[in-house]
């Protein structure tokens, strides 16, 4: 870390620097209600455990639109990190970073170093493939295979061989189909979701309520064995008691997962994360902290404003 006794204030939007009056020109700070300065030390949150991710000057433009804006920053392993800003501010762009999920969209262009453990994701011959069974991701609107419940689940680890370890197996006794049951059982434990589907397990997932198919998608995500586990807005199409049921399911996961979760939510931010980022316009990180930090005492007048919705 560095010595935030040194640490220069950086002023985003200078006057000077957007006399040319094109707002696409400047540094994309300004929310036209304050031109706050910027502190780096907002950002250097320190924490103890190993970080899973680490983010390193990172950049993300569409065409020549600029995402966001030279994000640096640690996710600690096995804890729940929050993402949170008002709309357009960059949390999606963001997190589709961490598993290179917009490599899928042309426009995108991204600059900068991710690591996830020891790895450079962004060096050339990364394995997509791979990284995304170690990086899962689940979206806004549960987006289940229209198959089976089990099927749902035991599609990954079937496509990638995982259960197809066949010979010592059934030496053992312990066949494909055996192991595929308890795989399925084990990942809808994880999820919370097995004592409401374990009598409904070849029904088809499309006919499982929001709340339900929310909680396969976690399953199915879990089936490959990930490290990490990107949620983006998981609970919002829901109403509060599947919301709830998700939000302990986040929390109970972080003991074996590291999970980082998108959320507009205020409350659900400050109830299941241990440290929360806040993204401002421009796709600018502005501060990382402590949850408690942050919904407490955050430094940056915006982002006080912006968690007590005042704006955004
Ligand atoms: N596929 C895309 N092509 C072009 N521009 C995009 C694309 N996806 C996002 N953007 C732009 O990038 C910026 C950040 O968008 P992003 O979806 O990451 O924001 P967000 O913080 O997730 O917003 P929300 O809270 O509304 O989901 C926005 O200006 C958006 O218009
Ligand atoms: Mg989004």
């Amino acid at each position: 870390m560095s010595d935030q006794s040194t640490t220069s204030t950086r002023v985003e939007q200078p006057a000077d620097d957007v006399g040319s009056g094109d707002p696409a020109v400047g540094t994309h700070t300004v929310d036209a209600e304050t031109d706050e300065q910027l502190d780096e030390s907002w950002v250097e949150y320190e924490f103890e455990d190993d970080a899973a991710i680490s983010v390193s000057d990172l950049d993300v433009y569409y065409g020549d639109d600029h995402a966001i804006d030279d994000i640096s920053m640690e996710i600690p392993e096995k804890s729940v990190t929050a993402l949170i800003g008002p709309s357009g501010c960059g949390k999606s762009t963001f997190l589709r970073c961490l598993n290179r999920m917009n490599d899928r969209i042309d426009s995108a262009r991204v600059e900068g170093t991710v690591e996830v453990g020891d790895e450079n994701i962004y060096e050339g011959d990364t394995d997509l493939v791979q990284l995304r069974k170690r990086v899962g991701m689940v979206f806004q609107s549960p987006n289940p295979f229209p198959k089976s419940v089990r099927d749902n689940i035991a599609y990954g680890p079937r496509k990638h061989g995982d259960l197809n370890t066949g010979l010592l197996g059934r030496l053992l006794g312990n066949d494909d189909q055996q192991r595929e049951d308890e795989l399925v059982e084990r990942c809808l434990r994880q999820s919370a979701l097995w004592e409401e589907v374990s009598d409904r397990l070849d029904d088809n997932a499309l006919g499982l309520s929001g709340g339900q198919q929310q909680r396969l998608c976690i399953a199915r995500c879990l089936a490959v064995d990930p490290d990490v586990i990107l949620m983006d807005e998981p609970a919002s199409a829901l109403d509060p008691v599947a919301t709830a049921k998700i939000e302990d399911l986040i929390e109970e996961l972080a003991e074996e997962y590291t999970v980082v979760v998108v959320t507009h939510n205020m409350q659900q931010a400050a109830r299941i994360s241990d440290q929360t980022a806040v993204f401002l316009t421009g796709g600018q990180l502005v501060e990382y902290d402590q949850t408690d930090k942050i919904f407490e005492n955050p430094e940056s007048d915006r982002v006080e404003d912006y968690v007590t919705g005042k704006f955004g």
